[in-house]
């Protein structure tokens, strides 16, 4: 089984997505995450979409899809979560061509619906460490001891800048815009589920697992 994991910012994906990749070992592509490694290590396509991350809109689908392609030459069979893509109709098409073309058919579209009141609080308070990458939330889930990561140890926790309030703005409209559609497109292909991505992130990973059974 391989996942499509894809909703509003701040719904929950890189969240769930931990746990998918803990508990069934599934390898994790989150879009987001590439970029951000490529801003973080200065390569020419961080140079490229730094700007662009940083404002909350979208990376031309050219640029995504050709490193989606480059992630997809290492699955080595392994199940998957695309965490953030697609996130637009031109991204979803592509995908369809490399899904038949490897002959991947056991795909699920997990749709998280959050309200927007809900997701800006999630992002305006997320914060983020810089060495591991792992997720915080100044109220919700903060460090145990409220600086260190409970992961690594990593003392540098930090605000994304596209967590600022007009960037927030931004990337819920995008959303509105780009990526909301997507739910017809895979409701026509029949592989829409949607998962209710409120209350606690334990409660939600269980309805995700619930839906991969069935
Ligand atoms: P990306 O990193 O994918 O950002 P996003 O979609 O905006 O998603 P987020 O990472 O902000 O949120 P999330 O849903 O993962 O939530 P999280 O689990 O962190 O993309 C960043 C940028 O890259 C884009 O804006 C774009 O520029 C570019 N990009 C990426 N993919 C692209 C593509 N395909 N095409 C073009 N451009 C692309 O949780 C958020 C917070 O909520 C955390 O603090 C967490 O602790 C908390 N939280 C999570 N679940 C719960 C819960 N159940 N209860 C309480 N708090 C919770």
């Amino acid at each position: 089984m391989n996942i499509l994991l894809f909703g509003p910012p701040g719904a929950g994906k890189g969240t769930q997505s931990a746990f998918l990749v803990e508990d069934l070992k599934m390898k994790h592509i989150s879009t987001g995450d590439m970029f951000r490694a490529a801003i973080k290590n200065q390569t020419p396509l961080g140079l490229e979409v730094k700007n662009i991350l940083d404002q909350g809109k979208l990376v031309p689908d050219d640029v995504t899809v050709r490193m989606v392609e480059e992630e997809f030459q290492n699955l080595g069979g392994k199940s998957f979560i695309l965490d953030g893509f697609p996130r637009t109709i031109a991204q979803a098409e592509a995908l369809d061509g490399l899904l038949q073309k490897k002959g991947i058919k056991d795909v699920k579209a997990v749709f998280l619906t959050v309200p927007d009141s809900l997701l800006i609080d999630r992002l305006s308070g997320r914060r983020v460490c810089r060495a591991c990458g792992a997720t915080y939330h100044v109220q919700a889930k903060p460090p145990k001891d409220g600086k260190t990561c409970d992961n690594c140890g990593g003392t540098d926790i930090y605000q994304r800048p596209d967590d600022s309030r007009e960037a927030i703005g931004t990337r819920l409209k995008v959303y509105e815009e780009n990526t909301k559609p997507l739910r017809e497109y895979f409701q026509k292909q029949g592989r829409l589920f949607e998962v209710d991505g409120t209350g606690e992130v334990g409660e939600v990973y269980q309805r995700i697992k619930k839906l991969l059974v069935q």
